[in-house]
């Protein structure tokens, strides 16, 4: 059993809720989301900024697709930490279910203020909400670095497929179509384009997603309860009453 309580007094107790690996993943996800978008965001507005060359517009891609692995290692360890974490970090424990949020808002909005050792309920629909989206960043993310600069893990793939008759698929290079096939060229085409429109889109929902996801910690801090910004630090909670999940 992953729940132990650690201090006891007469108003409240401190519970272990998350455990080390999530706290990890979620600070690393912060700061590697926010490089990703810096940088996509420069690569979006390049012109207006005065990035005019060629290497420095694929350089930027291949800056965001290296921060992109890392984005990516982090997030499959707690994919799969999903699954073999305390009950706080699994999945099975974690999915919304459309009853006890309508219960839950209901419970405020009567001026109740229920507690809950792990997520509330809607924040169990806003974490697999944000998990799926940054899951579809992943997948358009790695699609999109194969199919335009040629990188891992589809990358050599792709080469392989569009160098023309004869011509050794390692020599070809990003934005140069010399020795590549343009029939097999026109063929990747829609795949990466549809990549790409995914990819940007789920960037800027994600973007959208944490400005709510900021919104509704600060409001659940303030008026529900405090303390769980710290908790995604110590991976202690402190709770009055007795939680509803204990
Ligand atoms: C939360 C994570 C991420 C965010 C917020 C993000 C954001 C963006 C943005 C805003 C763009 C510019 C789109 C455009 O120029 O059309 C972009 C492009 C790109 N991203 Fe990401 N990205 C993320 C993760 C990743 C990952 C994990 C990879 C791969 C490892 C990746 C690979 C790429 C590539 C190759 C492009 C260039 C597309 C192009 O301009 O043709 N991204 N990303």
């Amino acid at each position: 059993m992953s729940l132990s309580m650690t201090e006891d007094t007469s108003q409240s107790k401190t519970y272990r809720v998350w455990d080390r690996p999530t706290r990890v993943f979620h600070w690393i996800n912060l700061l590697l989301v926010l490089s990703l978008m810096f940088v996509g965001l420069i690569m979006l507005f390049k012109s207006e900024i005065g990035i005019t060359g060629l290497a420095a517009k694929i350089g930027l891609k291949e800056l965001h697709t290296v921060i992109g692995y890392l984005f990516a290692i982090n997030l499959i360890i707690r994919l799969v930490w999903g699954f073999f974490g305390n009950r706080f970090a699994k999945f099975t424990g974690n999915l919304p279910k459309i009853g006890a949020i309508k219960q839950y808002q209901t419970a405020l909005r009567a001026g109740e203020n229920p507690q809950y050792l792990g997520h509330n309920p809607t924040g169990k629909l806003a974490v697999l909400v944000i998990m799926l989206i940054l899951t579809v960043i992943m997948a358009t993310g790695l699609i999109r670095a194969g199919t335009d600069i040629y990188y891992p893990p589809f990358g050599a793939a792709v080469t392989q497929y569009i160098a023309a008759e004869g011509v050794d698929a390692t020599s070809i290079k990003p934005y140069d179509k010399t020795g590549v096939d343009k029939a097999k060229l026109a063929v990747i085409k829609p795949y990466k384009s549809l990549a790409g429109t995914v990819h940007l889109y789920s960037a800027y929902f994600l973007m959208l997603l944490i400005v709510l996801h900021i919104a509704g910690v600060i409001i659940a801090e303030l008026r529900h309860q405090p303390g769980i910004i710290s908790a995604m630090f110590s991976g202690k909670k402190r709770i009055v009453g007795t939680p509803l999940d204990k």
